[in-house]
């Protein structure tokens, strides 16, 4: 059976790790980041974005992952909404087996305007009641993502704010964070930190200026039992870059969120942290290797199968990394 995001971060805040929250789209991507959990004994967030619901269809997603938890039955697999858009979207989420939802009330629904705090507090607190009658967690989030140095907004995966964004903007408020999450009830609060979605996150190696885990540090102050989600925390490693640049990829060069950062906002309750972009890399790079080493392959299988062999390794690092690992048999 599946549980709830809760059940999980709760058992994160006592032992004081991270899950990764896997972004995934089709069985290749579901296959890799249990192989890694089952690997590594760790407890899974599995989250589909709209765009994921949209690419397999509710019914393929729900089975492959029900798939998941029946063939991996000693890994706890929670089943999350990414960036719910609006209550209706969430709520059809919860009818079709997710056991955990994302409303995500920063940008409005058409995710290009900037939210109104009062609007963000409304939809949020509309969705929790719903989900929680319904046994489902609700994670919000609060305060944009964005570029901190350029002060553009997060659009590199197209959606997210277009224009320009101050300093205040892309930074979590403390203070309204501990309002927010008394007025809406949520279980988990995604923040905003200087990260965005997408490879192109840093145009330099990230330090506190353009990536505040300071901001995290006063969050917690406030909050010190909320569990707290970072996202577009791909680290966007340079061995990834080479791989798929060594095989006719074009991606100018380009920072990440280190590891060692996200370690560092562990013990300051991060609890999620959202990885969607290097799983992108490892399974398009080891493809674009296997078509130009073996331009004669025609079998799917053939490609996929390193594919989903390094996009494993990926997710056993980072289960490894935020200390997941060895987790899943003590739940
Ligand atoms: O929100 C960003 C995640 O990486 C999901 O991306 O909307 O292209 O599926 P997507
Ligand atoms: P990345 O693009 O850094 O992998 O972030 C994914 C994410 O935050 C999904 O919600
Ligand atoms: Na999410
Ligand atoms: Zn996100």
């Amino acid at each position: 059976a599946l549980i709830t995001l809760r059940q999980l971060l709760d058992d994160a805040a006592e032992n004081d790790y991270a899950l990764p929250a896997f972004n995934v789209n089709n069985l290749e991507y579901i296959q890799a980041v249990m192989r890694a959990a089952d690997a590594t004994d760790s407890p899974v967030i599995l989250q589909a974005s709209r765009g994921a619901r949209a690419y397999a269809g509710d019914a393929f997603l729900r089975h492959l992952i029900l798939g998941a938890a029946e063939e991996y039955p000693h890994i706890p697999v929670c089943l999350h909404l990414d960036h719910g858009d609006q209550p209706s979207t969430c709520i059809s989420a919860i009818t079709n087996g997710f056991t955990s939802v994302m409303m995500d009330g920063s940008l409005e629904k058409d995710g290009k305007t900037v939210a109104s705090y009062e609007y963000n507090v409304a939809v949020t607190a509309e969705v929790v009641k719903i989900a929680h009658a319904a046994g489902v967690s609700v994670e919000g989030e609060l305060g944009c993502l964005g570029n901190l140095e350029t002060g553009a907004g997060d659009k590199e995966d197209g959606h997210g704010f277009e224009g320009k964004l101050s300093r205040e903007e892309l930074l979590t408020d403390p203070e309204q964070a501990l309002d927010f999450v008394s007025k809406t009830g949520v279980d988990a609060l995604a923040v905003a930190i200087g990260t965005s979605h997408g490879a192109y996150k840093f145009t330099r190696e990230p330090d506190g200026e353009i990536l505040s885990i300071e901001t995290i540090a006063k969050i917690n102050k406030r909050l010190p039992n909320t569990h707290l989600v970072m996202h577009g925390s791909s680290s966007v490693p340079a061995d990834l870059q080479e791989l798929f640049n060594a095989y006719g990829g074009k991606m100018k060069k380009t920072w990440g969120v280190p590891v060692s950062e996200i370690q560092k906002a562990i013990p300051l309750g991060v609890r999620k942290v959202n990885i969607d972009t290097d799983l992108r890399l490892a399974f398009t790079g080891e493809i674009r290797k296997h078509h130009i080493e073996h331009p004669d392959n025609f079998d799917p299988r053939n490609y996929l199968k390193p594919a989903i062999a390094h996009m494993t390794e990926v997710c056993k690092e980072r289960f490894v990394a935020f200390r997941a690992a060895g987790q899943a048999s003590k739940i």
